[in-house]
């Protein structure tokens, strides 16, 4: 019996949408943090959703593909059902703190600097281009991705750009290993920390000018297994992902991927920025009053392929597939529940199955009762981290790893 195409179903949800007005506010409640109010990208910038051309994202946006939250560009889940293991370029979610700038490759330098190399040089993109290359599947996500799920499915209130799951994307990104720049520059045995800047507009918020986004890294990681990559999906770096060169780091929270690097300091005493002093750590009751240590390595997580609030008609059997991925390493198991959490079962998983990237899975389901229902994903990884059914609160909503209550409506056919 063939499967019913839940893309119709997803069309429908769409064009219905499109219809209605855009007055749901795009932010969750800002929260007062240290009686400063804040947000993650610093502040409302007053630009509108309607404007395509306020984003500052250089690729068109369809809004059957995305969902715009002021500077960023989410990705609909719903739209994953008809791609591959990839995330096409025009299809990656886009986080920016300000806008996509472009640089022209032909003239861009990459300047390597600080007290942790005894040769200091720069290097031109033809330069890395004819250098010995990597190529590697690698999940960005960002530390915020399911930060509104605090709000909907934890009723807390949390600060920042309301990603549901879609703040996630898989590419293959071509490049040079960080390492071998870093040798190449003399890298000394006593430095301790990397930082990439990136060239986009320094970020301002509340008047504060915290400059141009950087976060640093332990050298133990810049020398295992990160990339400056200037190819994703074998095409060169799109201009808002970060053209024409930005990092890769494998397993980390998506802010430490800078893109747009222009130059790299490398210390042999510890480095930070705003990233990891004020920004992308822990704040709240349930962490120390300076915050947490800064946020590293992605948890577990899961999504299904669905519209958020599909549709389906009972009685008829559907194909429900989903991705599960975790910044510790592969995806060894995934459980779904179709009765809002009182029954679990296995769940096939299919395709590649490779440390860094997601898991692709499916089950079948024919809905037998009318009515709202909630489908739940809950995944293990490798080192045997598995999904929590809450997630620990914190102010800036980091890191929501619980299992998502995904809703559906069932409707009799
Ligand atoms: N690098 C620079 N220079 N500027 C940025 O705003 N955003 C970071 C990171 N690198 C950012 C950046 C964050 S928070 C994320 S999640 C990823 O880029 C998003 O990468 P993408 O836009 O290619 O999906």
């Amino acid at each position: 019996m063939p499967y019913e195409n839940l893309d119709d179903e997803a069309v429908h949800q769409r064009t219905r949408a499109g219809q209605l007005p855009r007055e749901a506010p795009d932010r969750l409640r800002l929260a007062t943090v240290d009686g400063r109010t804040l947000d993650d990208r610093g502040g409302d910038s007053g630009a509108s959703n309607d404007d395509p051309s306020a984003t500052g994202i250089v690729k068109p946006l369809p809004p059957e593909l995305f969902v715009e939250h002021e500077t960023n560009a989410e990705m609909r889940w719903d739209a994953m059902g008809d791609i591959g293991f990839h995330v096409p370029n025009d299809r990656f979610f886009v986080r920016n703190h300000t806008s996509t700038p472009i640089i022209d490759a032909a003239t861009w330098r990459l300047r390597l600097h600080g007290t942790g190399l005894s040769a200091p040089r720069s290097f031109g993109y033809q330069e890395l281009l004819a250098m010995p290359s990597v190529t590697r599947d690698v999940a960005i996500e960002c530390a915020g991705n399911g930060r509104s799920l605090f709000t909907t499915q934890q009723h807390q209130e949390v600060t920042g750009t309301p990603w549901r799951l879609g703040g996630i994307g898989v590419a293959r990104w071509r490049g040079v290993p960080l390492a071998t720049v870093l040798e190449r520059s003399g890298i000394t045995t006593d430095a301790v920390d990397v930082m990439a800047r990136g060239l986009d507009p320094a970020y301002v918020a509340d008047g504060v000018d915290y400059g141009r986004v950087r976060r640093p890294i332990p050298v133990a990681k810049a020398l295992r297994d990160v990339i400056l990559a200037y190819e994703m999906n074998d095409e060169p770096l799109p201009p808002d992902h970060g053209h024409p060169v930005r990092l890769i780091v494998p397993g980390w929270i998506g802010l430490a991927s800078v893109k747009w690097v222009g130059d790299i300091e490398v210390s042999t005493s510890p480095l930070s920025s705003p990233w990891n002093t004020e920004f992308y750590r822990m704040f709240g009751d349930a962490y120390p009053p300076q915050g947490g240590a800064p946020l590293t390595t992605q948890g577990v997580r899961s999504a299904f392929e669905l519209p958020w609030n599909a549709t389906l008609v009972a009685g008829r059997p559907y194909l429900l597939r989903g991705r599960s991925w975790s910044g510790n390493g592969r995806i060894a198991d995934v459980e779904v529940s179709l009765d809002d959490g009182a029954t679990w079962q296995r769940a096939p998983l299919r395709g590649p199955h490779v440390a860094s990237t997601w898991t692709r899975w499916q089950v079948t389901w024919k809905p037998a009762e009318t009515g709202r229902h909630f489908l739940l994903a809950r995944a293990t990884d490798e080192t045997g981290a598995v999904q929590p059914s809450h997630t620990t609160h914190n102010d800036f909503g980091y890191l929501f790893d619980a299992v998502v209550r995904h809703p559906v409506t069932v409707v009799s056919g």
